[in-house]
């Protein structure tokens, strides 16, 4: 998307008075994959209620971190806990028992020399400094020689992007569109500075309350400028090349880190997003990447960086959009460590990354690709995980394969490698080597038939019962001869969560059985075609599930992102919610958590022993905050719908990562 084309976006009658945030949501919603794969159309198999079985699984061996194996398949207890109602306000809420207590916002301090924070004043050389904005996806690792987070964590912090009309004064049109020319070199190098990740060392206290660690030798700011290394079957390629880096192999920082992963030897996976929203300028007439970059939206030409830096700009750096949306470890033992792109698992719009040990050893990576009729991947790395040996485990996501999934309207499904030289990946296609497959993975996905689903957003494996769950938020540009099995409604506002079993319970299987766990929407409406378990409550169903957790007993959580629609798509802000899998309960649905109005929920995460979770309260005060009756209008930094969670003058809404706890410390969920 240019700026003329995020000027035609702004000027359609539907989208007039919108704001720059609500634009950017409708933008990640713009479909550009224009490819023709046949959807599974005429047959329409509701899959509710079918179960598939699980057998094979066997034990497995000694592990150095957080159980990251399947053990063995078990049935976790129901929830426990009262649920909330749906509702919007300016605060957060939590079920009946349990605290919800802030524990880290944008702009605290890390280091010993951070300076105060003043988001007035505020510098880019401060932000690199402080906790960053929009706070995504939230993993926990264990302190070295650790293999335990209920005490002590390392907070893995993800900042996605930067919401300008809460963060800087005055750079807002009066229609609530970014107006460039106040988008000063200084409002950028805030805003650099602003993404990325924190590395924070949290620790509970006496009284079972949580704090952050100020000062901690781990700590660690991971930015849009943090050098970083790309590495595997792409790096060194020529499409990887820019002026500033004639290798094709060191890369300036991490965009648009949406959620993640924490692997199997406590590495954090940052997922990299939207990132054409970052880049702008034109590409020469005829320039050999105009497809590739068209198949991923750039440039999305949101944000002023291509004014001050050239590698955003298209004229002067073709290749830079090639070098992000890969999905980037972190060692967060060691804050002196370099980043590493591994671009072994494909370039994509990675919502996430989060990983398991198949009963073999290799590891497999699931991530969904978020944009509206984009695909589902999986990676299986070559070598095998070694539990007695973090060192050797820390290059095992350079090599393996990469799998797109196709899925059958009888509820089976197979995962198709992407390997060049086969199927599909060839010459005449286009693809002249594994190199090309990863960086236009999109393409290559189109050209196998991969399908085509709702938006794929979190991807998550569950070690307690094997199963896997993904979900697709919504897609409303499904047309009627567009649905299929797997997205089984039109104009689909809603979403669905998919449940997989792959084949005889292993992970790094290349079929699988599938059905919809829920099928998301108001159930009490016949129109919306929703499914839910029928105990489900009024204030239980929810509408576009995004981020996914498994709690340590195996309970699936489910965070929502609504944007903007939240009132036609709920009329609730967003919130949390506990989804039972297993038994009698599966497919009841209940509100445990909710944030403040014009929030989305992410970073759902739980120490080792399930008695603390971590709830992200991403850009509070922006999406949809014309719908919310009280406020009715468009925020600003001056003027925003809430000053959660400070409610100080002068203070904006902070993006904050908050603990839960129960206050008779039991677990989480009951
Ligand atoms: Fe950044 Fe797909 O949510
Ligand atoms: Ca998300
Ligand atoms: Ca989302």
């Amino acid at each position: 998307m240019s700026l003329k084309d995020y000027a035609t976006l702004a000027a359609k009658p539907e989208n007039s008075g919108l704001t720059f945030g609500e634009l950017y949501e409708i933008s990640e919603d713009i479909p550009v994959n224009p490819s023709t794969n046949p959807t599974i159309g005429d047959v329409f198999a509701q899959r509710m209620g079918r179960r598939t079985m699980l057998g094979g699984l066997l034990a497995g061996t000694a592990i150095a971190t957080v159980a990251p194996q399947l053990v063995q398949a078990q049935t976790p207890a129901p929830f426990g806990f009262k649920e909330i109602a749906h509702g919007v306000d300016e605060r957060h809420h939590v079920a009946e028992g349990y605290d919800a207590d802030v524990l880290l916002r944008w702009g605290d301090a890390l280091f010993a020399d951070s300076p105060v924070f003043d988001p007035a004043t505020l510098t880019g050389a401060q932000q690199e400094r402080l906790f960053g904005y929009n706070c995504d996806y939230v993993g926990m690792a264990p302190l070295p020689g650790s293999n335990d987070t209920s005490a002590r964590a390392l907070l893995c912090v993800n900042h996605e992007y930067t919401s300008p009309e809460l963060m800087f004064r005055g750079v807002m049109t009066a229609d609530g569109k970014p107006d460039m020319s106040k988008m000063t070199k200084n409002v950028v190098d805030v805003e650099l500075a602003a993404h990325g990740g924190s590395i924070v060392e949290i620790a509970k206290g006496a009284n079972g309350k949580w704090i952050y660690v100020r000062n901690s030798g781990f700590n660690r700011r991971i930015t849009a400028t943090t050098p970083m290394r790309l590495s595997g079957p792409a790096a060194g390629h020529d499409r990887l090349k820019t002026a500033a880096d004639q290798t094709g192999r060191a890369v300036f920082g991490t965009i648009n880190n949406c959620a993640g992963g924490m692997t199997p030897w406590g590495t954090y996976l940052m997922a990299e997003e939207n990132f054409h929203g970052y880049f702008g300028g034109k590409l020469a007439d005829g320039h050999k990447e105009t497809a590739n970059h068209r198949r991923y939206g750039v440039p999305g030409g949101w944000y002023n960086w291509a004014a001050f830096y050239d590698r955003f700009d298209l004229a002067k750096e073709p290749n830079e959009p090639n070098r992000f949306g890969w999905i980037v470890e972190v060692d967060p033992h060691d804050p002196t460590s370099t980043p590493i792109k591994r671009t072994a698992l494909g370039r994509s719009k990675h919502e996430g990354a989060e990983s398991i040990v198949a009963r073999d050893g290799r590891v497999v990576v699931y991530s969904g690709d978020d944009e509206r009729f984009e695909y589902a991947f999986k990676f299986v790395t070559s070598g095998r995980f070694n539990p007695n040996d973090r060192a050797a485990n820390m290059n095992l996501l350079d090599s393996g394969t990469l799998y797109v999934a196709k899925f059958n309207a009888d509820g089976s499904g197979e995962w198709m490698p992407m390997t060049f030289g086969t199927g599909a990946l060839t010459t005449a296609n286009g693809f002249a080597s594994q190199a090309d497959v990863l960086i236009e993975a999109r393409r290559a996905a189109d050209v196998m038939g991969a399908t085509k689903l709702d938006r794929p957003e979190d991807f998550e494996p569950n070690r307690r019962t094997g199963k896997v769950y993904l979900t697709l938020t919504n897609n409303s540009n499904r047309k009627a001869d567009q649905v299929d099995a797997v997205n089984p409604r039109a104009e689909n506002n809603w979403g669905q969560v998919v449940e997989f079993a792959e084949a005889d319970g292993d992970f790094a299987a290349t079929r699988f059985r599938w059905e919809l766990l829920v099928v998301c929407g108001d159930p009490a409406k016949p129109d919306v075609k929703a499914k839910y378990n029928a105990a489900t409550t009024a204030n239980g169903w929810f509408a576009c599930p995004d981020n996914l957790a498994i709690d340590p007993a195996g309970r699936l959580w489910v965070g929502t992102d609504q944007g903007g629609a939240w009132k036609s798509a709920s009329g609730t802000a967003d919130g949390v919610y506990a989804v039972e899998t297993e038994g009698p309960g599966r497919g009841t649905s209940k509100m445990f958590f909710r944030v403040p109005v014009g929030a989305e929920i992410c970073g759902l995460s739980f120490t080792s022993d399930g008695r603390a979770m971590t709830v992200a309260v991403q850009h509070p005060g922006t999406d949809g905050a014309k719908e919310y009756a009280p406020f009715g209008r468009l925020p600003t930094f001056d003027d925003p719908p809430t000053r959660w969670p400070d409610f100080q003058a002068n203070m904006p809404p902070r993006p904050s990562v908050v603990m839960v706890t129960k206050r008779d410390g039991g677990n989480i969920g009951g």
